[in-house]
């Protein structure tokens, strides 16, 4: 099933975790192809979490592995724990052992979150000099990722923007550290002008935990310190919400 609950926003339901899973990768795989075409290279910035793994392990295999060009992909994170490379809360290593180290991807087209550092301010600092190297920035410009993928907490953070966070009304930074008391931890994310700047957002929802929020989130009130995916709305871009049936259950209810 396929609707959209505002003019940007596209709804895909699918049967299940792996056809959200394929339904997803196809969406990157579409992503990816225009703009090599267009620009020559495609920028991605990927979601953390379990929920994109499947889809991860689906990009590593045929026919997806033999069909995007990538030396032309770039791959950055919308978010990131505050935790090195091979922690198991790290983003970055889902990732890498899921589907990039399975991929002709060269080494230098991955542009992780150096979360190892001590202090979350200098992690902040350093990934936003690889945004505004990498995306030639001039001061006050936000980069315009080709594809962001996001997930949903059941409490309805996506990223590392958690219902009614400070980080949620930052304007000017590309990233910030933001403490997360539920987590007892620092967490680093792209603030929503960078994922409002995107040319297409993609959010991936599965299981029956999420149901509830994808519900308050695309039927409900307009509360965006509560939700922040409803903070999530890319002028000159689009946003689909690849769902499974589980995630999507009380949408359908009338
Ligand atoms: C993270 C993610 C976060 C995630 C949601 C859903 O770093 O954890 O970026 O926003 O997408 O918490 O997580 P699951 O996919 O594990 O349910």
């Amino acid at each position: 099933m396929t609707g959209a609950v505002s003019p940007h926003v596209i709804v895909k339901v699918l049967d299940d975790h792996s056809a959200l899973a394929r339904a997803a990768a196809d969406e990157f795989t579409r992503c990816a192809r225009e703009a090599v075409a267009a620009r020559g290279q495609f920028t991605v910035a990927l979601s953390g979490g379990s929920t994109p793994r499947t889809m991860y392990e689906a990009l590593a295999g045929r026919p997806y592995r033999d069909t995007i060009v990538w030396p032309s992909v770039h791959v950055f994170w919308g978010d990131e724990r505050h935790v090195p490379p091979g922690h198991s809360d790290s983003n970055f290593q889902m990732a890498y052992d899921a589907w990039l180290s399975r991929v002709p991807l060269p080494p230098g087209n991955i542009h992780r979150v150096k979360a190892e550092m001590s202090d979350a301010r200098s992690v902040v600092a350093d990934y936003e000099r690889t945004l505004c190297e990498f995306f030639r920035l001039q001061a006050g410009e936000f980069p315009r990722f080709d594809l962001i993928l996001l997930g949903l907490g059941p409490d309805g953070h996506t990223a590392s923007l958690f219902p009614y966070s400070h980080a949620l009304r930052e304007a000017s930074r590309l990233v910030v550290a933001p403490w997360v008391d539920k987590m007892s931890a620092y967490r680093i994310t792209l603030t929503l002008p960078v994922l409002n700047a995107a040319a297409s957002v993609v959010f991936l929802a599965s299981g029956p935990d999420k149901a509830e929020a994808v519900r308050a989130v695309l039927r409900g009130e307009f509360e965006p310190e509560r939700l922040p995916p409803q903070l999530v709305r890319t002028p000159s871009g689009s946003v689909t919400w690849c769902l499974d049936r589980d995630a999507a259950r009380l949408l359908e209810q009338r």
